[in-house]
């Protein structure tokens, strides 16, 4: 069986590191906003290329505390508009609406299946006042056509970089630091992904900086006293500890992870199966390699039949789910032909090249 994702491998290869910091910790018992976490923030600011990171509990919450904070900072007000891709994890469009703002749901640029500037262009009126880009499945959206369409119409760009730690553009700008502020998930399955739940905020504003770093902490920044209304919010240190591991060998399992897709791209010969504009430069990491096929229920049952585990990001778009209802009646028809038609076949930085070739042969053989 080739598995879709295999964590227990991917982890396996940091057990002993992972066991001498458990025990470190277990040692200074410092579990809460320890040493752990200030050292992953410098490290993943750094390797990002930004000024500050901040720790916070997981993805949605680095997306809401950012909106949240630009709330605080008042260059958001209640019912702004924010612009979000129809295709993306529900958490983008979540975190709009828990921060009291209201998503314009926007169809991706078909090729690319992210924002561009062109897509975006048509839905911006006088109350869009943000941009969240999301680097789907790993690959960098038209990051600089939508800078300059964020810098020309003063809207803040927000990047949810939670599928894409390590790509980077042409001018080697990484993802994190290409908007005003970015949000990552560390969720096991990311490409850089912790023991349970973990995200973080990049940003090199200081001003924001220093209002998501009170927002994640109770509105504190001394023991008892509150100066904002808060949250809890916070990276857990000995996850911290596990991120500072494995950001070691990220590069290198994006590199592996492109290394497959690369096979993929030039292997996969079947007309029943499509695949779209994948770029194979540093500026895509691979969080998944999705491809399209017509009758996906059929093709879904024969990976099975054949030991092929495989996955849909996502079967149902946001704005048809029972949770976001209100939205159930937009006309957002690519983003719902998508939907239909996606499958993510397995990659991953611990995949033999055995099974990246069984992969491409029964794919073919379909
Ligand atoms: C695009 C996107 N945004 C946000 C999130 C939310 O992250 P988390 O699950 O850590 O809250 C995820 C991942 O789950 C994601 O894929």
């Amino acid at each position: 069986m080739i598995t879709f994702l295999d964590l227990h491998k991917i982890n396996d290869r940091f057990r002993s590191e992972f066991e001498d910091a458990l025990q470190k910790s277990l040692d200074t018992s410092h579990f809460v906003l320890g040493k752990n976490v200030l050292h992953f923030q410098n490290e993943f600011a750094r390797y990002c290329g930004t000024k500050h990171c901040i720790g916070v509990a997981n993805g949605l919450d680095a997306l809401t505390l950012i909106l949240k904070g630009y709330i605080q900072l008042g260059k958001l007000k209640k019912g702004d508009k924010i612009i979000v891709p129809a295709n993306t994890f529900i958490a983008t469009i979540l975190s709009v609406l828990h921060a009291g703002l209201e998503p314009v749901f926007v169809e991706p640029n078909p090729e690319t299946y992210n924002l561009s500037a062109d897509t975006v262009t048509k839905y911006l009126s006088k109350d869009v006042k943000a941009l969240i880009v999301v680097h789907l499945y790993g690959q960098l959206a038209d990051v600089l056509g939508l800078k300059k369409l964020a810098e020309a119409n003063n809207l803040l760009l927000i990047e949810d970089a939670a599928q894409a730690h390590g790509a980077k553009d042409n001018s080697n700008n990484k993802a994190g630091n290409i908007g005003d502020a970015a949000a990552f998930s560390f969720y096991p399955s990311k490409n850089l992904g912790c023991l349970g739940d973990g995200g973080a905020v990049t940003t090199s504003d200081s001003e924001l900086y220093e209002v998501i770093k009170l927002l994640s902490n109770y509105g504190s920044n001394k023991k008892y006293v509150n100066d904002i209304v808060g949250f809890n919010s916070r990276l857990d240190d000995i996850q911290a500890s596990f991120l500072s591991i494995k950001l070691n060998t990220l590069d290198e399992d994006n590199r592996r992870r492109r290394e497959i897709a690369r096979e993929y791209l030039r292997d996969i010969d079947n007309p029943k199966i499509m695949i779209s504009n994948h770029s194979q430069d540093e500026n895509h990491v691979f969080y998944a390699f999705v491809v399209e096929v017509e009758d996906r229920e059929e093709f879904s049952q024969y990976l099975t039949k054949n030991n092929i585990g495989w996955l849909i990001h996502y079967p149902i778009p946001p704005h048809k789910q029972k949770a976001l209802s209100e939205y159930s009646n937009l006309s957002l028809p690519f983003t719902e032909q998508i939907h239909k038609r996606i499958l993510s076949l397995p990659i991953s930085p611990v995949m033999t090249e055995v099974e990246v070739k069984t992969v491409v042969e029964v794919v073919n053989r379909y």
